[in-house]
């Protein structure tokens, strides 16, 4: 293909732009979480997290130059990408065009398998899935650590789904450019540990308050998110060690209590943020019945009224049955892949 603004092939980071490419990622579900930034602008988090990425809900993207374009192209499934979406990918193209130093507009087409917008991290998947290709289609050569970097501009909880199984984002130390080279994800060694997360829908509409403005009203105004910040802080250590150990229960019970104080903060915010729903009440309450029930079953909660529960592989059908009387649909996530370019053959 030609490309009409070659860029100079003097950085071990530039290859030949291919010009269009194809990338799959999938999302990723927190179990210590990501909520509230120090720095807007370069997506630096208050504190590390750590996720699951799952192996459904996957988000396929595929970026092509066009020279000749005066503008990008987005869509979103088939349909044109609404102003706050296409703002946001054509800042992350700027991102990759300043770095590759090269001009070209593109034609983005993403097709996600997730219900966009219901606090499902369709922006993880969606975030990972460009930097992948848009890094490829204009020539830049950039490893796993890099790469989540960048994802991590796009949507703070990207960088994590650049990895498949268990990864943990660091939030970096300090400010400005140093800050930003120092917070990425990385991949997590865990012991023997058969995770399943059963995912409760109940309700796949949008979400009323994105995840930007919830986190910013929450770090401005919450008395409690100061307190949750430290206690998350104590909880990644925890969990680190549990997953280590392949200890489910350990890693179910200190992921809810950390997803339940994130929500406290959020409903302290002034005004309030609220995503959790009376749906969302009624799966709690089945979790816990569960647990009376000798079934090691853990809630967790992101921007959105769904619940997506913890459990052993094993476990997991019962789980999905039970959760059926009060979710509308529910679905089994196991560890999924990182995300990857896919070859001219579709793999
Ligand atoms: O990456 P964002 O801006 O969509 O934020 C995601 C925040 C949570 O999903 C609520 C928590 C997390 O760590 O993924």
């Amino acid at each position: 293909m030609r490309l009409d603004h070659p860029a100079a092939p003097n950085s071990p980071h530039e290859r030949p732009a291919a010009g269009h490419a194809t990338a799959v990622a999938h999302p990723n579900i927190a179990l210590i979480k990501y909520w509230g930034k120090r720095d807007d602008h370069l997506i630096l988090p208050a504190s590390d997290s750590l996720s699951m990425t799952l192996d459904v809900f996957s988000t396929t993207t595929t970026v092509r130059l066009a020279p000749e374009a005066a503008a990008d192209q987005v869509t979103l499934n088939d349909t044109p990408a609404a102003d706050e979406p296409y703002r946001r990918v054509t800042a992350f193209l700027d991102l990759v065009r300043e770095r590759a130093r090269r001009a070209e507009r593109a034609v983005v087409d993403t097709r996600n398998t997730v219900p966009t917008g219901a606090g499902l991290a369709s922006s993880a998947s969606g975030f990972a899935a460009l930097a992948v290709a848009a890094t490829a289609a204009y020539g830049l050569r950039l490893d796993a650590t890099e790469l989540s970097r960048l994802a991590r501009r796009g949507s703070g909880s990207a960088s994590r789904s650049i990895f498949g199984g268990f990864a943990l984002w660091h939030a970096g130390r300090g400010t400005g450019a140093d800050a930003d080279l120092s917070s990425y994800a990385e991949p997590l060694p865990v012991g023997d540990l058969d995770a399943a997360l059963v995912i409760a829908i109940v309700d796949a509409g949008p979400k009323a308050v994105s995840s930007r403005v919830g986190m910013r009203r929450t770090v401005e105004t919450s008395p409690l998110y100061r307190p949750w910040v430290e206690s998350s802080r104590a909880d990644l250590t925890e969990m680190r060690a549990a997953l280590l150990r392949g200890d489910l229960e350990a890693v179910g019970e200190i992921a809810e209590r950390n997803a339940l104080g994130m929500h406290a903060t959020m409903l302290a915010a002034r005004p309030a943020v609220r995503y959790m729903a009376p749906a969302t009440l009624a799966v709690l309450d089945s979790v816990l019945r569960l647990r009376q029930d000798g079934v090691a079953a853990y809630a967790t909660m992101d921007a959105g009224p769904n619940v997506k529960v913890l459990c052993a592989g094993a476990d997991a059908d019962r789980v999905a049955r039970t959760l059926r009387s009060v979710a509308s649909r529910t679905y089994i996530a196991r560890r999924g892949p990182g995300a990857c370019l896919r070859t001219e053959d579709g793999r």
